[in-house]
């Protein structure tokens, strides 16, 4: 049965394979990215542009430019990341990485909140990299902490959002050959984009709150 999906961080990388692979098997793709590539306007999904997930005003605008009733399922990937280490730490740096990674996901699911219902499904892109047990390599200070953050956010939206039928994922990708790796990685985005939909498949009510690698691996926090 065709799903309204709903992918936020949608122009390139694993946001845009998700895109494609939903789009192939028949669902209602509407993508959303600040500014569209070649590659997402030849997709043939819908897209809405100028959607920055810094911005505030998402929880009160967002849901209009939704041009459905309803969505089944809603992944938030959008995500940055700048390299630091204990000697080059940017609190700006570690502002921005907070106001994307971990405070973007909460707004764009606030604002889309009025779209989602009883069976609706949220996936959260996050990273092994804020699981604070898996923590062997230190480094990428701003990262870390916005992805454990947004572990956190997306922990608690499944608890406030379970008694309204509403499932959420934390998504741990994998290492995958994107931009943001300099395209180093265990796997390329198609890998990726396959088990994260697999994963998104097997949530339930039962498992919300889970943070899962796309191999679905259990992670620890
Ligand atoms: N690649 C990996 O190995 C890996 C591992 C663990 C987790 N992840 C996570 O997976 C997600 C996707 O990463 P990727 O590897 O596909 O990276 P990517 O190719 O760099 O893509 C990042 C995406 O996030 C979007 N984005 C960044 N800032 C935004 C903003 N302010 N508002 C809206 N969208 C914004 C980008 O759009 P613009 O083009 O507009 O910048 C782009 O679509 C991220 O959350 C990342 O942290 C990736």
């Amino acid at each position: 049965m065709s799903k309204n999906v709903v992918i936020i961080g949608a122009n390139r990388g694993i946001g845009l394979e998700l895109v494609k692979q939903y789009k192939a098997a028949g669902h209602h793709v509407i993508a959303m990215c600040r500014k569209s590539s070649k590659a997402l306007s030849e997709s043939g999904c819908e897209i809405v542009e100028n959607i920055d997930v810094t911005d505030d005003a998402l929880v009160e605008n967002i849901a209009a430019s939704v041009p459905v009733a309803s969505i089944d399922i809603l992944i938030h990937n959008s995500g940055i990341l700048d390299p630091d280490t204990i000697n080059s730490i940017d609190f700006e740096s570690m502002r921005r990485h907070f106001d994307v990674n971990s405070l973007g996901a909460l707004r764009t699911v606030l604002g889309l909140q009025s779209k989602l219902k009883n069976g609706s499904k949220i996936g959260i892109v996050s990273s092994r990299v804020g699981s604070i047990d898996d923590n062997t390599g230190s480094n990428n200070y701003a990262y870390r902490v916005s992805k454990t953050a947004v572990n956190m956010v997306g922990k608690c939206l499944s608890i406030d959002l379970k008694d309204a039928g509403i499932a959420v994922a934390l998504l741990h990708p994998g290492y995958v050959r994107t931009e943001m790796t300099k395209h180093n990685g265990h796997m390329d985005v198609d890998e990726s984009a396959r088990g994260l939909i697999k994963r998104m498949e097997e949530l339930s009510l039962d498992t919300s709150g889970i943070f899962v690698h796309t191999s679905g691996e259990v992670l620890n926090w």
